[in-house]
């Protein structure tokens, strides 16, 4: 059974002491196996992975860089195997100067080489297969196998499709699009989909958007302060003074199918268009789903949307339309514990043409606007979003917030400056998500262990402090496993710690793993059984340059870069992870 005893504590795996070196370090007992690697072939035509020669031919047949979500789904559809499926992964962004020999990180960037750059962006879908040796083996040339790029086309549906503001030359009806890019983190559904949210958009977009007619939005966005690289120079359609709606295009969660090869990715725009970190979606126990997502910049808000109709376990193809009718709602915290969930709603409150909202769509377009109209939390950069399968609570982590001012606090967000962020738990009256107040509380605030303002359980080792959390995921016990984003600030490396959530163990934090210098830990997914752990290494050797590497993980070799990869993690003779 899944079930615990009372009072039996179940992450008794050897903690790991923190470090920070130029390798991948896993729990005494636990091994990792480096399964894909930026550049690695995914059909049998691609060519060798040559960091000498980059090219778009080449790169669109291989795996794309800056691995951050991983989505597992079982081989066949609607089995919940172990040790066959398809791994979803998002490629987040990409620094040229790593990349390419002598590459700059600027609008210098040649075309040939933007052209490389921009599909080593997107998405990438792959079959895996356990082989009998324990290995994990990506099947090259598997039917499933896909990259989604920046160029593909996709259709934008719900409230905002078809509206006005999203025609473009390459969009005459507002509905057709083409391409993801900033995927930071995703959801997997429960009929099998996969929600990837596009993030820091902002970044790709140049030239003057000051004849947009979007400058209040595009501003609120913080489009141009961000900008880097090459491709608004290269390309009219990242030219805001050419394209002036393009980046309405952008900033919405994609649904894609990863059984379908064919499948045209779905811009769900039921879900608010904002820096979207991700979307997890859960079945409310009267069938309708509820999404959570959150804004990840500093001072914005967390969200969530209720669908109009019912989950059917047997019907997929009405399920493949859950998240196009609903409502979505912005969270209002307050300091004595209660959570407001405040309806996006058109004509309702200040969401009236008085203010620019003449239609859904426009609530969904100006999603950030309406929630601050609304009077929705800031908050310090709302990252994963996820339900507790096991115990039906949300956790929500908060990275951290360096332009907090310590006059400006409140109960869930405590501190300012705020350095190392904190994790909010949501209790959901009765279990029922889709009620409009809840109850929250604060499980961990995060930093070194003795810190002011800490909150962990009294017990964690010197080892179980951790800082900047990003990602999160649940075994199948319901434990909580929290991956880092910004560690390193500290001098010790970002990674994975796990905790339980109920009884005497509550938030005892312990290390479960060491990313490699200069990397974020993303993904981390649980096959359904738990005894495997994919895990998404990001931006190993950050900040130094392809010339002088401040590590060449995985390779060591060198000739190569460091390079992201996905990485599976399993117990030495099988076993639950965390056992
Ligand atoms: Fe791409 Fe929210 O981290
Ligand atoms: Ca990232
Ligand atoms: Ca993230
Ligand atoms: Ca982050």
């Amino acid at each position: 059974g899944t079930q615990k005893g009372a009072g039996e504590f179940s992450l008794t795996f050897k903690e790991l002491p923190h470090g920070l070196d130029e390798h991948l370090a896993v729990a005494e007992g636990y091994q990792s196996q480096i399964l894909v690697r930026w550049g690695d072939a995914l059909f049998a035509d691609a060519a060798a992975f040559d960091p000498q020669k980059p090219s778009e031919a080449a790169q669109l047949r291989q795996f794309g860089y800056n691995n951050d979500f991983i989505g597992f789904v079982s081989l066949p559809l609607g089995s919940d195997s172990s040790d066959h499926g398809l791994l979803t992964v998002n490629h987040e962004y990409t620094r040229p100067a790593m990349m390419y020999p002598g590459a700059p990180d600027s609008d210098k960037l040649s075309e040939e080489l933007t052209r490389a750059n921009i599909v080593a962006h997107g998405l990438s879908v792959v079959e895996v297969k356990k082989q009998k040796n324990g290995q994990w083996k990506l099947v090259l040339d598997s039917p499933y196998n896909r990259r989604i790029t920046p160029w593909t086309p996709m259709q934008i549906t719900g409230p905002a499709a078809g509206s006005k503001r999203l025609q473009t030359p390459d969009s005459p009806d507002g509905v057709q699009t083409r391409g993801t890019y900033g995927n930071c983190a995703g959801g997997v559904t429960p009929w099998g989909t996969i929600l990837t949210g596009e993030e820091n958009v902002d970044y790709f977009f140049g030239g003057d958007y000051s004849n947009s007619g979007e400058t209040d939005n595009y501003q609120e966005f913080g489009m141009q302060s961000r900008h880097r690289g090459s491709w608004s120079k290269h390309f009219a359609r990242w030219d805001m003074s050419q394209t002036p709606a393009e980046p309405l295009h952008m900033g919405w969660i994609v649904e894609i199918d990863p059984y379908d090869p064919t499948s045209v990715p779905k811009k769900r725009t039921v879900l608010g268009r904002y820096k979207h970190e991700g979307a997890n979606v859960h079945i409310n126990p009267d069938g309708r789903v509820v999404a959570y997502s959150g804004d990840d910049q500093q001072f914005q808000f967390l969200y969530k949307f209720v669908s109009l109709n019912r989950y059917q376990p047997d019907n997929r193809a009405a399920n493949l339309r859950l998240l196009d009718e609903g409502q979505l709602f912005c969270a209002r915290f307050s300091d004595d514990g209660t959570l407001n969930w405040l309806p996006l709603k058109v004509g309702h409150g200040p969401l009236t043409s008085a203010n620019g909202f003449n239609h859904q769509g426009d609530v969904m377009l100006d999603c950030r606007k309406a929630a601050k109209l609304l009077g929705a939390t800031p908050m310090d950069r709302p990252e994963d979003v996820e339900v507790n399968p096991v115990n039906g609570q949300v956790y929500v982590m908060l990275t951290n917030n360096s332009r907090r001012k310590p006059d400006n606090t409140d109960a869930a967000n405590p501190r300012g400056p705020n350095r190392a962020g904190q994790i909010v738990e949501l209790i959901a009256p009765k279990g029922d998500h889709a009620s409009e107040t809840f109850n929250w509380e604060m499980l961990i605030v995060a930093g070194p262990k003795d810190e002011p303002g800490t909150k962990y359980h009294p017990q964690i080792s010197a080892n179980g402090w951790l800082a900047c959390p990003d990602n999160c995921a649940f075994d199948k016990l319901g434990n909580l496993w929290i991956a880092t984003d910004g560690a390193e600030q500290y001098d010790v490396a970002d990674g994975i710690w796990a905790c339980e959530l109920s009884g005497a163990y509550r938030a005892l934090t312990k290390r479960f793993l060491r990313t490699p210098l200069g990397a974020e830990l993303c993904g981390p997914f649980f096959t359904p059984d738990s005894e495997n752990l994919f895990c998404a290494v990001q931006h190993p050797g950050q900040g130094s340059t392809f010339d002088k590497p401040s590590t060449r993980w995985p390779d060591f070799d060198d000739s190569l870069p460091p390079r992201p990869s996905v990485v599976v993690i399993t117990k030495q003779g099988g076993g639950r992870i965390g056992s």
